[in-house]
């Protein structure tokens, strides 16, 4: 027996005669970069998060990095932003010349810490990253609050949590920006890099689709220099299927959450923590032991795979040595990624391998 950890092929059979048809219509069209589909993603972004402004772009990644640099985010200018997270979220900010400046994370919801962030705000302050990790949103009205009081722009990493909600609102509509990923895996993926980034600022919205067209508004005039940042039709052909059946999914996602705290809140196991006011997509299933090889070599002799995010701070990569930080900075952050492990989750994940994992797992 092996379950698989995301069932991509799952989701796949399930939509195939729409997605095959979507793939060949754009082969048939010649038209493979931006174009209809892509038009027809953005509407359909935009209208699913409220965003007045859904740009479709290369990665998640690259929608973060759009953002950094339509705020003019400059050599000598700090960021900051977890140290719990995937390295994009720092990459970033580096690759603009500027400083990624680490605040540790709270320890129920793996998030940024709110409460920690004032006291790392500099004079070069200028932007804040909050990462909504797993599929769940930080605190945005605080996190909002100290960039009004300090007058910083928030760039709200929602690779993990597009789908996800904050009050009533949803993920990716709840700052200055959001940024999403539609890698494979991620809640809404494509067959390939994928993002978007979404703003409800028109000058932003107009300076970041120059920028990922190479600076360009008109052919061959350059007045800003940016990056090759646009997404393949064929992608955003994939993608207008599944956000179809993206309200759908969620509610499995949610269902499936559930079930998996039903069976496993009786072990010795931390489950993932989601606060009141917001839901979840479970980008991926936490949860959290302090006995990890034993639990996990166990699931993985027995055919059930499972994954670490993020085994390694970002203060402690070896390329942010130069950064001058040490072991015992982020200690929460430290301890959780000696402790954490994701367990199988898709909407797809059948009910009776969901309770195969519950039962491996003493
Ligand atoms: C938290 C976070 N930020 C950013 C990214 C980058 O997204 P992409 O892989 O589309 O560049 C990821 C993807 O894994 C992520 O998990």
């Amino acid at each position: 027996m092996k379950i698989p950890f995301i069932d991509l092929q799952a989701q796949y059979q399930a939509y195939k005669s729409e997605i095959d048809e979507a793939i060949q219509n754009v082969l048939n069209s010649s038209q493979y970069i931006m174009g209809p589909e892509v038009n027809k993603l953005e509407e359909g972004l935009a209208a699913y998060t409220g965003s007045k402004h859904a740009i479709a772009c290369s990665s998640g990644t690259d929608a973060l990095l759009i953002a950094l640099m339509a705020i003019d985010i400059q050599p000598g200018d700090e960021v900051i932003t977890t140290p719990f997270t995937f390295i994009s979220s720092a990459e970033v900010v580096s690759l603009c010349g500027a400083t990624p400046v680490f605040v540790d994370i709270n320890e129920k919801t793996y998030n940024i810490d709110s409460t920690k962030i004032e006291e790392k705000i500099t004079s070069k302050t200028k932007a804040i990253i909050p990462v909504s990790l797993y599929g769940q949103v930080s605190d945005m009205d605080e996190i909002n609050a100290i960039a009004r009081k300090y007058n910083l722009i928030v760039i709200e990493d929602a690779a993990q949590s597009f789908g996800a909600t904050y009050k009533g609102n949803q993920s990716c509509n709840l700052s200055h920006f959001g940024a999403t990923s539609f890698f494979p895996s991620k809640p809404l993926g494509c067959y390939g890099d994928g993002g978007a980034l979404f703003t409800n600022n028109d000058e932003y919205a107009e300076k970041a689709r120059i920028i990922l067209a190479h600076g360009s508004k008109v052919r061959y005039q350059h007045e800003l220099v940016g990056i090759n940042g646009r997404i393949d039709a064929l992608q955003a052909s994939i993608l207008n299927v599944k956000l179809k059946y993206f309200s759908q999914e969620i509610k499995k996602r949610e269902q499936i959450g559930a079930s998996y705290f039903e069976l496993l809140k009786d072990k010795a196991l931390s489950l993932p923590f989601i606060e009141k006011d917001r839901t979840s997509v479970f980008a991926q299933y936490t949860v959290r032991s302090v006995q990890r090889e034993k639990v996990t070599e166990k699931l993985n002799l027995n055919g059930i795979p499972t994954s670490i995010h993020y085994p390694q701070p970002l203060h402690l990569q070896k390329c942010y040595m130069f950064l001058g930080y040490k072991e015992g900075d982020f200690p929460i952050a430290e301890k959780a990624s000696k402790e954490v492990f994701s367990l199988p989750m898709s909407p797809f994940l059948k009910k009776e391998d969901l309770v195969f994992v519950c039962q491996n797992i003493s």
